[in-house]
């Protein structure tokens, strides 16, 4: 009987173990994946961005494309990721998180939703302003990531 409780509870001990092992490994993995996202370089930027300093102040022009993206920005996610993508208390910065996950995850976490440490986003796939939209969405922020566009709303290139 001693015996029985013993064996089961290592039985246990070894279960927990094992899940630790596999979150690690899942934690690892996550983290190499993170690793992929770099600047875009000229020829594969999903933008087209020009600015302009004039009177101490940066005024970027973008091409039509990214403009879009700007504008489905300001009208769904910075209630919760703020103006210009820069963070709130309950959701990250996007600027930071651009630079870090790559397109592939960008396109799969704006359709499914995301839960992480902060808190939950839900999946925009049946949202009709956002799911024709996501290519616009990630042009404006890989450009916000990348250092290319300044915050504040940009102009239209001709
Ligand atoms: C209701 C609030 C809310 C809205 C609106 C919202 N998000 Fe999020 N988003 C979150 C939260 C919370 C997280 C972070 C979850 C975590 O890391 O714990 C997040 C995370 C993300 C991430 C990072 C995922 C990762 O792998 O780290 C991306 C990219 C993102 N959101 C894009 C968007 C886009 C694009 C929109 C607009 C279509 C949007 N979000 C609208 C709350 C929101």
């Amino acid at each position: 009987m001693k015996a029985g409780l013993a064996n089961s509870l290592s039985k246990t001990g070894l279960m927990i173990i094992t899940t630790l092992l596999t979150g690690a490994a899942t934690l690892t993995f996550a983290n190499d994946t993170e690793m992929a996202a770099s600047p875009a370089t000229e020829e594969t930027a999903p933008y087209t961005v020009a600015c302009e300093e004039t009177a101490g102040n940066t005024v970027c022009k973008v091409d039509k494309q990214t403009y879009i993206g700007w504008r489905t920005y300001h009208a769904v996610c910075h209630v919760c990721h703020a103006q210009d993508a820069v963070g709130s208390t309950f959701a990250p910065s996007l600027v930071e998180r651009l630079s870090v996950i790559d397109e592939a995850r960008f396109m799969d976490v704006v359709a499914n939703g995301y839960s992480g440490q902060i808190g939950v986003m839900p999946g925009w796939k049946d949202n009709p302003n956002v799911n024709k939209k996501y290519n616009e969405l990630y042009g404006y922020l890989k450009a916000r990531a990348d250092g290319a566009l300044a915050p504040g709303r940009p102009k239209k290139l001709p």
